[in-house]
C-alpha cells in the first residue's frame, strides 16, 4: 500500500521530519462512538476518516454488485465476509489521502482482517489502536436513539445529541434517518458478532507493545474526544487542515 512508503512532512515548527503513516484504529462495539469521534479527529490530525460500515452503505445505495452482496450480512447483524472488506478497504488506502495514515472505523473486525492489514503495512506504519471501552446498557440506549444523516453519515442522537433542527443535519442540511440494521433483533447479533469475532483484537493489539490505548466510552461526547486524541502518539499531534 502506498500509504506506508511515503515519507511524511510533520509539519512541525522544526521543519519537515520523516514519520511514518498513522494508521489509527478505532475498537469498540456496535455504539460505542467510533463515527461519532471519528470526524473530529480527522480534522484535528489532517487524516481521512474510513468507515468500512459507510462504505458500504454507499455500495448498497448505489446498489453496486458489492452492495447487493453485502446488504444481507449487514441487515441480519452478520460480519460481511473477509475477502470482500479487504479488497475494498485496501482499495481505499490506495488513495492519495491515505499518505500520511487514516483513521479506521469499524476496520479491522476479525483476527484475519488485523493480520491483512499487518501484512500489508509490514513494519512501515505505526499503529495505535483506541478501544472505546462501553458497557452494553449504555450501547443499546445510544443505538435505540441514533439517527444518522444520509448525506454525510453524521450521527446525532434523538436525547444526548440533538440535531439543531428535528430531522435535519447541522452540517449538510440531509435528512436523518434510522439504519435498518439499528432494530434491537439485529442489534443484538451486532453485539454477539462483536464478542465472539471482534473483541479478541484488544488482545491481540495489547500484545504489540504501544499500540493499545483503552478510553472509557462511558464519559460524555467532550471527554472521549480529549481522552482520544490525548492517546494519540504525540509527534502525530498536527493537523494539516
Ligand atoms: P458499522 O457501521 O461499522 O457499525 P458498528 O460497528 O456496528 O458501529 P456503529 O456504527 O453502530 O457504532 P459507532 O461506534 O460508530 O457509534 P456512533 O458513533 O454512531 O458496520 C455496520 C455493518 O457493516 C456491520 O454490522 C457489518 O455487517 C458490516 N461491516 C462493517 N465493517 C466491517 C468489517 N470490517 N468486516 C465485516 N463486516 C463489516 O454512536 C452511537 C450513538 O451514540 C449515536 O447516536 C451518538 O450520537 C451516541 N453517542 C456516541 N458517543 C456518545 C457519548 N460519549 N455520549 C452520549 N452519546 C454518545
Ligand atoms: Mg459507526
Amino acid at each position: 500500500m502506498e500509504c506506508a512508503t511515503i515519507k511524511t512532512g510533520g509539519g512541525t515548527a522544526a521543519g519537515v521530519l520523516e514519520q511514518k503513516p498513522l494508521i489509527i484504529i478505532l475498537l469498540g462495539p456496535p455504539g460505542a462512538g467510533k463515527g461519532t469521534h471519528a470526524p473530529a479527529l480527522s480534522q484535528k490530525l489532517g487524516l481521512p476518516h474510513i468507515s468500512t460500515g459507510d462504505l458500504f452503505r454507499e455500495h448498497i445505495r448505489e446498489q453496486s454488485p458489492l452492495g447487493q452482496c453485502a446488504q444481507d450480512y449487514i441487515n441480519r447483524g452478520k460480519l460481511v465476509p473477509d475477502d470482500l472488506v479487504l479488497a475494498m478497504l485496501f482499495e481505499r488506502l490506495q488513495k492519495n489521502d491515505c499518505q500520511r495514515g487514516c483513521i479506521l472505523d469499524g476496520f479491522p473486525r476479525t483476527l484475519p482482517q488485523a493480520n491483512a492489514l499487518n501484512e500489508r503495512l509490514g513494519n512501515t506504519a505505526q499503529f495505535a489502536a483506541l478501544n472505546l471501552d462501553t458497557p452494553d446498557h449504555l450501547i443499546i440506549e445510544r443505538i435505540a436513539g441514533r439517527i444518522v444523516c444520509q448525506g454525510c453519515k453524521k450521527p446525532y442522537h434523538t436525547t444526548f445529541n440533538k440535531p439543531r433542527n428535528p430531522g435535519q443535519c447541522d452540517d449538510c442540511s440531509g435528512i436523518l434517518i434510522t439504519r435498518p440494521d439499528d432494530q434491537s433483533s439485529v442489534v443484538k447479533q451486532r453485539l454477539e458478532v462483536y464478542r465472539l469475532e471482534t473483541k479478541p483484537l484488544i488482545d491481540y493489539y495489547a500484545q504489540q507493545p504501544g499500540v493499545l490505548a483503552q478510553i472509557n466510552g462511558q464519559n460524555t461526547k467532550e471527554q472521549v474526544l480529549s481522552d482520544l486524541l490525548e492517546s494519540i502518539p504525540s509527534e502525530n499531534k498536527f493537523s494539516s487542515k
